[in-house]
């Protein structure tokens, strides 16, 4: 028997990330040593403060319960204390929703404001879940914003139509091209949100994950954000917990109504020994300084990512050192699929730029989140396919 997927299923384009992971389980199956630098998953593993936080916690049978929806009450006191300590942005609890991840609010913000025809601004390229999971599984239509080189991969408002809009997603430090950005433009998307009456959506998920000194701001810092802004933070990158599923959403208080209003009758928020953790994990952060670990895991990092971009300037490839993120964006001068059906021949897996959305064609997203000595390998076998 065959069933009939719904009309919004057939509309999703293949999800780029289990393509990816399907032929590098081919490759591995056919017994090739395949350095995947295509996933932003870090190898790091969590703290030990996290990890012996999270034995207690889960041993304990009384964290076993369900959450309240919205998050634990101390979960989202901790919250707002940490946007104070970090970007000195003040929140109310009801300005705070704990999420399965940042993914799962970014999908479900949409169920609660996009109704079917309405239209959603997305960066391109950008996540794939700003024009799938939350636009098109709401049978909304994704307008790309592009995000070109020459702008600093940053959306020109000037020259966007907004055409009936409800709602922008925006996202930096950027997946997949590791832009930053400044207040200024910050208020510019502000003010362009405000004029245009969009609903705007930051995915701040990086935020923590930056080199040189560099501090991304939050859109909330902004005057006027909390008008418009709901902002989307991780703990997957920050501190290394994917798997754990813990994210929260931040802001106007009708957004974040919104959004728990669709959880309530979806999910009953994460474990409440995931949200404790979560609290302990927040509350490393002394002032606005990162937390000794993490200070070491960017360094760590950086010197990742020092490495792959002096390795692809020396081939002659034009791309900056990026101050955040895990991930160099690189114009491949070159079909993607080329550049990575030529490193996939040396056992590298990278991922091709239009999976992220048209304007990604001709550039390649390659991680930097192998152990250094496979990145030195990685690097040797880049080398060696374009030599
Ligand atoms: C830009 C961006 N936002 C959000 C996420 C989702 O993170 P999580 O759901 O693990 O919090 C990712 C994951 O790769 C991402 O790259």
């Amino acid at each position: 028997m065959t069933f009939e997927y719904a009309d919004r299923i057939k509309r999703l384009p293949p999800y780029l990330f289990a393509e990816l992971e399907k032929l590098t389980r081919e490759k591995k199956r056919c017994g090739i040593d395949l350095i995947s630098l295509s996933i932003g998953d870090p190898d790091l593993p969590p703290p030990t403060f996290i990890i012996e936080s999270l034995k207690k916690e889960a041993s304990d049978p009384k964290k076993h319960n369900y959450s309240f929806s919205q998050g634990e009450p101390d979960f989202r006191e901790a919250v707002t204390g940490w946007c104070k300590k970090r970007f000195n942005v003040d929140l109310q609890q009801d300005q705070v929703v704990a999420l399965l991840g940042s993914k799962e609010g970014i999908a479900n913000v949409a169920r609660a404001f996009i109704n079917p025809g309405d239209r959603v601004l997305v960066p391109d390229p950008a996540y794939p879940v700003y024009a799938q999971g939350s636009t098109i599984l709401c049978d909304g239509i994704p307008v790309p914003m592009p995000l070109l080189e020459e702008n600093d991969f940053k959306p020109d408002f000037e020259v966007i139509k907004v055409d009936k809009a409800k709602m922008m997603f925006l996202n930096y430090p950027s997946n997949p091209t590791a832009a930053t950005v400044d207040k200024k433009f910050l208020k510019e998307a502000v003010d362009f949100a405000k004029d245009n009456n969009l609903m705007l959506c930051y995915d701040n998920a990086y935020s923590e994950i930056t080199y040189d000194g560099y501090r991304a701001p939050s859109i909330l810092e902004i005057d006027g954000a909390m008008d418009v802004a709901i902002e989307f933070h991780s703990f997957s990158k920050t501190f290394n917990m994917t798997g754990d599923r813990i994210g929260f959403a931040v802001g106007n208080k009708q957004l974040i109504d919104g959004l728990t209003k669709v959880k309530t009758q979806i999910d009953s928020g994460p474990p409440v020994y995931t949200q404790k953790v979560a609290v302990k994990a927040l509350g490393a952060y002394s002032g606005s300084e990162p937390p000794e670990f993490l200070k070491k895991n960017n360094l760590i990092l950086q010197e990742r990512r020092d490495l792959l971009v002096d390795t692809l300037c020396k081939l002659g490839y034009k791309v900056e050192k990026a101050k955040a993120t895990f991930y160099v964006w690189v114009n491949c001068k070159c079909d993607s699929i080329k550049f990575v059906a030529k490193l996939l021949d040396v056992g590298v897996a990278v991922t091709p730029g239009d999976g992220f959305g048209k304007y990604g064609e001709g550039y390649v997203r390659i991680t930097f989140t192998q152990p250094m000595e496979r990145m030195v390998e990685a690097c040797n076998r880049i080398a060696s396919a374009f030599k």
